[in-house]
């Protein structure tokens, strides 16, 4: 099994702090010719922060873009199935990692493009199962740190970054990025979903970022059979939230299956079907970005 290790630094290793102070200045110098920088997180698991990253950067790439993603979530990458890209590989150059490309022109880094085999888990080499904890949310940072600013993105108009559950992540890659970079919350009506996203919130703030906006997705949509209201719950909960933290509903997704199929086939629905009620909202929120995300100087 392929160890992860031959690729982040060893938290202990000797000149590690060089190293670190020497990837600092890379990521900021290839950051810096990146227009627009994308967070989308949640707080919460399997609300569609992977979708939803997916479709707006394959929207921003048929607009003619050059869009890259890093699939942030190092544990259960995602992306390369969303982008119909498994199995292409990320090169290595002396200059850094090549991001692999997916069929929609989108580039991409993900930890499933650098292990072998399905299901193969990325393995944390620590000296003892205690240890393992502390080493892995080092080597987990380690990792992000060298996909962002290890990675021979050159010039891009937009940087999507899909982050894992939970909000353990959170802090650690805002404290990567650049403070234009603007944070997407994405969240379900559900209750339960409503309050993580709140909490990830907080973080953001804590941070030094307030997010740009939230995402609403799941939402009520019109039954695809018969027109009914197929009505999710949770009225006016993602509203309640939107107030409470002072940043407004950037997009409502519709519950809509052809999403959950696009995901599935690798292709995602603003190419598959772009009239699709769910890919309407997913392509007015790309529209509402482009808007509203600060771009960086033209490098
Ligand atoms: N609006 C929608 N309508 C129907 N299905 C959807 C919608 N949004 C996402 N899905 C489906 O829901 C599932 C979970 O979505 P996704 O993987 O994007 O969530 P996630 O928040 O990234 O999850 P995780 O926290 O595990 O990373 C996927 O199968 C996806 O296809
Ligand atoms: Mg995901
Ligand atoms: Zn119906």
């Amino acid at each position: 099994m392929k160890r992860y290790s031959d690729l982040a630094a060893t938290p202990d290793s000797s000149g590690v702090r060089a190293q670190v102070g020497e990837q600092a200045r890379r990521l900021a110098e290839r950051l810096a010719r990146v227009r627009r920088i994308v967070v989308v997180m949640s707080g919460k698991g399997g609300v569609g922060k992977s979708a939803v990253t997916a479709n707006l950067a394959a929207a921003c790439a048929a607009a003619g873009e050059r869009v890259g993603a890093v699939d942030a979530d190092i544990n259960g990458p995602s992306l390369p199935l969303l982008l119909g890209a498994r199995g292409r590989a990320i090169g290595r150059t002396p200059e850094g990692l090549a991001p692999a490309a997916a069929p929609c022109g989108v580039r991409l880094i993900s930890t499933d493009l650098l292990v072998p085999a399905d299901g193969a888990a990325v393995v944390w080499r620590a000296p003892t199962q205690a240890d393992a904890w502390v080493w892995r949310g080092a080597a987990e940072a380690s990792a992000l740190r060298e996909f962002l600013g290890d990675a021979v993105w050159g010039e891009l108009d937009w940087l999507f970054l899909d982050l894992p559950p939970g909000a353990d992540r959170i802090a650690t890659v805002l404290g990567l990025l650049p403070e234009r970079a603007a944070v997407l919350a994405v969240t379900a009506p559900a209750a339960v979903s409503v309050l993580s996203v709140g909490r990830a919130l907080e973080l953001s703030a804590a941070a030094g970022r307030r997010a740009l906006g939230l995402v609403e997705n799941f939402a009520a949509a019109a039954c695809p059979r018969c027109g009914a209201d197929l009505d999710p719950g949770g009225a006016g909960a993602v509203e309640g939230l939107a107030l409470a933290a002072g940043v407004p509903v950037l997009g409502r997704v519709p519950y809509d299956p052809a999403l959950r199929d696009a995901c599935d086939a690798g292709t995602p629905l603003v190419l598959a079907r772009p009239a699709a009620p769910a890919a309407q909202a997913l392509l007015a929120l790309a529209a509402r970005l482009r808007e509203r995300v600060p771009p960086g100087p033209a490098p």
